[in-house]
């Protein structure tokens, strides 16, 4: 008997995954290997019809907040930073379209030469047009975070789940590789993120979160077919934060 697809229960998601995801065991840069592997994990739910949107973090090249640390202006590092994310999302676009996907990248400061710029109609188009789309630059402004750029753009676009891509299998009461005795939530709402301080994302990005309901699961990336399994509907992996 054929088995019927799985029937995907978001329309459209937005996915934020960090620049140190994209490093895998390199420790530095981007991993042909890692690429690979979140391409078609990709493929697997916008076969479904899920609408995908990106934001890509920095950290495997440049994070602003370090480099500020080391003396730098804390703008310029930003900047750099900023930047970084746009290397990241070519190479995210690149590996897409190597395995038969369109995507296309916006970017929130002007790159004209590289991408598009970020516009917001333009954006849900791709989208509607099943085009992965890959938000860089973060929100184009120094003392944000790529998590603040993806819950503004998960609240720009509509998306209907908002997913954060981690090296981890959910929010923990504390570090699970410093404390053996955490336990991983289920379910968790905003405010006690940011009562408890959890450090799931910036409290600026969890108070975008909870003022505009955005729903967002914190999940392990590297565990495959994950994110198809939550499109379709299980609840079971990661972490579910909520209003
Ligand atoms: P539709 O209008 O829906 O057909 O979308 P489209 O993206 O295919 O059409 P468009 O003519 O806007 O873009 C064609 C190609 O040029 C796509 O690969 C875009 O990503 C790219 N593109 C569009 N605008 C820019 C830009 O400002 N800079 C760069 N570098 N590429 C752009």
């Amino acid at each position: 008997m054929n088995q019927q697809p799985a029937k995907p229960a978001y329309k459209r998601i937005l996915l934020k995954i960090s620049g140190e995801a994209l490093m895998g065991d390199l420790g530095f840069g981007i991993s042909p290997d890692v690429m690979t592997f979140l391409a078609n994990e990709l493929k697997e739910i916008v076969d479904l019809g899920v609408q995908v949107a990106l934001v890509v973090g920095a950290g495997n090249i440049f994070r602003g907040e370090g480099l500020a640390r080391g003396g730098m202006d804390r703008v310029t590092g930003d900047q750099m930073g900023m930047l970084a994310t746009v290397i990241n999302a070519l190479a995210i676009q690149d590996a897409i379209e190597r395995i038969g996907l369109e995507a296309r990248v916006q970017s929130a400061i002007r790159i004209n030469e590289v991408c598009e710029d970020f516009i917001r109609r333009k954006a849900i188009r791709h989208l509607e047009k099943g085009r992965v789309l890959v938000f860089a630059a973060g929100t184009g402004n120094p003392f944000f975070t790529t998590d603040s750029a993806a819950a503004l753009r998960a609240i720009e676009i509509s998306a209907d789940l908002m997913l954060k891509a981690t090296k981890v299998d959910g929010i923990y009461t504390a570090d699970p590789k410093k404390d053996p005795t955490a336990t991983r939530y289920d379910e968790l709402t905003y405010d006690e993120a940011l009562d408890r301080r959890l450090g799931v994302m910036d409290q600026t990005a969890l108070v975008l979160c909870r003022d505009h309901k955005v729903r967002l699961r914190v999940y392990d990336m590297d565990r495959p077919k994950a994110l198809h399994r939550i499109i379709t509907g299980d609840t079971s992996l990661g972490t579910l934060v909520r209003v």
